[in-house]
Parts: C-alpha cells; structure tokens; sequence
C-alpha cells in the first residue's frame, strides 16, 4: 500500500510498520493524518498477511507532538467536524482490532500523540522519549480517548496528575507507573518492538484476539461477567484445536 501523504506504510515479514510521517513539524497529527491513518489501519486489520503492527514516528525528535495547532478552529462547522469523527472513528478502530498493536516512541510523545500509543496494547519507549498531556494547558481537554484510555493503563492518581498538570515525564518516569512495558536505547527501539511484534503473532491469531478481547471487555464488566466471558472464550480457545495440536 502507497501513497500516504502523512504516514509510511510497509509490510516486512508479517509485520505492517505505519510511520507517522510529518517530521519538519514533529509528526503532529492532523486532519490528513486522520483520513491516512483510518486507511491505513483498516489495512492492518483486513490484510490476513498482516500479524501485528508497530507505529512509529519518523525523524530523529519526536513519535508525535500532539494535534497539530495550526488547525484547531478551521474546521467548516462543528457539526461537520462532529460528523467526520464519526464517519472516521480512529480511535475506535485502534481498539476495535484483534491483533498485537505495538507502539515505537522515541522524543516527544504528547497529546494525542500519548493517546495513539495507548490505544496500542504494548509501548516501547526508547531513552529519550518525553510523555505529556498538554491539552488543559491549552484550553481545552484530550479527546483522543485519553482521558479513558491512561487511567486503564497506569494508577489513577498518576493519571490524573497527567492529566491536571500538564507536567512531562521521561521515559524512566514512565516506566517507573508502567505507562511504558519498557526502555531500550534508540538504535536498538525498531528492532525490539519487531521482535515483540513477531513474538505475539508466533502464536495463533485467533487465540491473540481472544486473550486481547477477554482482557479489554472484562475492564468494562464486573468480575462476575467478566469471568463468565473469559470461560466462553477459554472453550472457544480449546474449541480451535491447537491447544492438541501443540501436545503432539
Ligand atoms: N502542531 C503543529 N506544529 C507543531 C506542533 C504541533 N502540535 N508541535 C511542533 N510543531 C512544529 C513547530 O511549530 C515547529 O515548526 P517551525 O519549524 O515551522 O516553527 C516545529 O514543529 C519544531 O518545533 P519547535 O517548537 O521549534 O521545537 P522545540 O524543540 O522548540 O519544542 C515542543 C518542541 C514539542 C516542546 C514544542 O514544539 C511544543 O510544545 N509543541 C506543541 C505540543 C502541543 O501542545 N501539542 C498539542 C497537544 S493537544
């Protein structure tokens, strides 16, 4: 696939690499990244080549300076806006895909660029990386599911001072509450999230979507219903026959 304006798309040994692709303005996101990146993730999720994902930022400064700045209030009208976020959920098509999601972030990793790579299942972080949510700073608060997203991923208290303060914090900081799963120095980042990637996806497909889908619908259920699903899909799972297969 070919042809972004914003972003890098490639497959290399069933892994699809998306490098958000703005790097003279830090890789903000804005409204063509939008519609590349809906594009580009519908191909993650249709192509059966495809095992996993590892987004990443290009340049040597940032995975992604947040919203790009120059765009907020030029949309025609808020109900067009409105209706194209809907048209184009990203976000929720971020979520709403079974396979392993992983996230390459190196420099500045802020707003919106924070909450692409929490709707990512794994982050990598390499030593220089800087995480922030400076919406409330700017008048305004994340939309991009951030203000769901982190407290799912690190302690509520830490979430909220994330979110309240607007403070960045370096990637040991990030490690430290486990917004990151971990930190590598940055000539070694592509390679490490690649053999993460390909470790996840030596596993069945089927049985990654499952053990994704039981872990993210059970944060939104009780325990009891929780449970019960991961009883459904754990007999769905024995149900596939490789659990047989890999005895033998
Ligand atoms: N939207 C649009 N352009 C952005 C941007 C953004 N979110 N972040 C950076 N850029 C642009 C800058 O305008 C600059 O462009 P220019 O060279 O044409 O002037 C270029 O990227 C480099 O950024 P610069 O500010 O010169 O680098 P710096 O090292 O001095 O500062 C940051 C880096 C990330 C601290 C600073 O760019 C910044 O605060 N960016 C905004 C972050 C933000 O608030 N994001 C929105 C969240 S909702």
């Amino acid at each position: 696939m070919q042809g972004f304006k914003t972003l890098l798309y490639n497959k290399r040994n069933a892994i699809a690499h998306i490098v958000l692709n703005r790097p003279e303005v830090l890789n903000a996101y804005n409204i063509q990244m939008r519609d590349d990146l809906w594009e580009a993730l519908l191909a993650v999720r249709d192509d059966p080549e495809v095992g996993a994902l590892v987004l990443s930022g290009a340049g040597e400064r940032a995975f992604c300076a947040g919203a790009d700045l120059t765009e907020f209030g030029t949309a025609p009208s808020r109900v067009i806006a409105r209706e194209v976020r809907w048209q184009r959920d990203v976000w929720g098509l971020f979520l709403s895909i079974g396979k392993p999601l992983i996230a390459a972030l190196h420099g500045y990793v802020l707003g919106s660029g924070l909450e692409m790579a929490l709707c990512c299942d794994i982050r990598i972080a390499s030593e220089d990386a800087q995480f922030g949510l400076p919406e409330t700073s700017l008048g305004m608060i994340p939309a991009a599911g951030g203000t769901q997203t982190l407290p799912r991923v690190i302690k509520q208290g830490k979430a909220l001072e994330m979110l309240l303060t607007s403070a960045r914090i370096d990637a040991g900081e990030a490690y430290r509450i486990g917004l990151v799963n971990r930190v590598v120095p940055k000539a070694g980042l592509m390679e490490e999230a690649a053999k993460t990637a390909k470790r996840i996806f030596s596993h069945h497909p089927g049985l990654v979507g499952l053990a994704k889908g039981a872990l993210y619908q059970g944060l939104d259920v009780s325990l009891d219903e929780g449970l019960a699903m991961e009883r459904r899909y754990a007999a769905f799972a024995i149900s596939l026959g490789l659990f047989r297969e890999a005895r033998m």
